[in-house]
């Protein structure tokens, strides 16, 4: 059975930034006059400087929204830029973060790799900075302070037991040929939840699941429909699909309905997150599955920022918790999504 949980959370990380973004849109979000530099502590207003990955995504849009929201509701100026998707406009925001002197940095890495440089430089200028959402590899740990966001290895382990699922509840038979829409190339969510979901096939359904085609949507619903299209060309017999968003699963419906395919039926479909429209799809039928990526990490991170800014020890790790949701559960749910 699978269990339907209602987010929450628990750890944290810090480390380094600052910097202008050339090509990024950058705002400061603040509720008042800023003290930044001050450190913090002693009641002084704290500067937060945070680089967002971009707005690809309804999770994404709603993650923004949470951080701002949060920001706005501990009294933090908060500096905000969105990368747009691109790994050198989140270094620039960094570095002009650490010239701007700001108390703490969060940002939500683009990639995994390519981020020691920056991260010394905010090191160097001991500035805290804690990572949101996404991990990054660094053969230097002390580079930021905490990490608080989702087990990504996890969710694609738990689409592959949902997907497990709905082929019974669908009475499936004969080989399972799967099309796999990946996220951003090279990012946390993308790598790992392939990872997990591989984990099961290949311990479980060696024989009779194959991911016959696998490639890159980008996290958006533009990517999902095109590179959909493109796969079932390349093989009209494809009976699922596991996007690593629900933005992906939403454009590739557009595009299994433009070939004359009913999906949910014709194509079982699982995704992650778990934003509202993807839970109309499912209520309407469409998509079989969603594994529940909780985006809503302001509160939290507000809290973390408090506490690097004061120079406490923050919790290195807090993983977020979430639900599964499949079709049943959908309208019942749908009312109650808080995004
Ligand atoms: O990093 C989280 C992922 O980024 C979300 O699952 C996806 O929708 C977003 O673009």
């Amino acid at each position: 059975m699978l269990n339907r949980r209602n987010f929450l959370t628990a750890a944290v990380g810090v480390a380094v930034a600052g910097g202008l973004a050339a090509c990024a849109k950058e705002d400061d979000s603040s509720s008042g006059s800023s003290d930044s530099g001050s450190g913090g502590g002693g009641g002084k207003k704290i500067t937060l400087g945070f680089a967002q990955v971009g707005s690809e995504s309804g999770w994404r849009t709603a993650n923004t929204k949470s951080v701002k929201e949060a920001a706005k509701e501990a009294g933090y100026t908060l500096k905000f830029s969105d990368a747009q998707q691109k790994q050198e406009n989140q270094i620039s925001a960094i570095r002009s973060y650490i010239a701007q002197k700001v108390d703490v940095i969060a940002f939500s890495p683009v990639v995994v790799t390519g981020w020691d440089a920056v991260l010394k430089e905010a090191k160097t200028a001991k500035i805290p900075v804690i990572l949101t959402d996404r991990s990054i590899k660094t053969s230097d740990d002390s580079l930021y302070v905490s990490f608080i966001g989702s087990d990504f290895i996890d969710e694609g382990r738990r689409a592959g037991k949902m997907l497990e699922t709905v082929l019974q509840k669908a009475g499936h038979k004969g080989p399972v040929k799967i099309a796999q829409l990946e996220g951003t190339t090279g990012a946390a969510p993308a790598l790992e939840r392939a990872k997990g979901f591989k984990e099961i096939m290949d311990a479980e359904h060696k024989d009779d699941w194959k991911i016959v085609v696998s490639q890159t949507g980008d996290f958006t619903r533009a990517g999902g429909k095109q590179v959909m299209a493109a796969f079932l060309q390349s093989d009209p017999d494809i009976n699922v699909l596991y996007a690593h968003n629900d933005d992906m699963a939403l454009g590739a419906i557009q595009s299994i309905e433009a070939a004359g395919k009913k999906p949910g039926k014709d194509i079982l479909i699982i995704s992650v997150d778990g934003v509202k429209d993807g839970f109309v799809a499912m209520s309407e039928g469409k998509i079989n599955g969603i594994v529940e990526c909780n985006p809503l990490l302001g509160p939290q991170l507000m809290d973390l920022v408090k506490k690097a800014a004061d120079g406490e020890t923050v919790e290195r790790r807090i993983k977020t918790k979430e639900g599964d949701f499949l079709q049943e559960e959908a309208k019942e749910a749908l009312p109650t999504r808080k995004y």
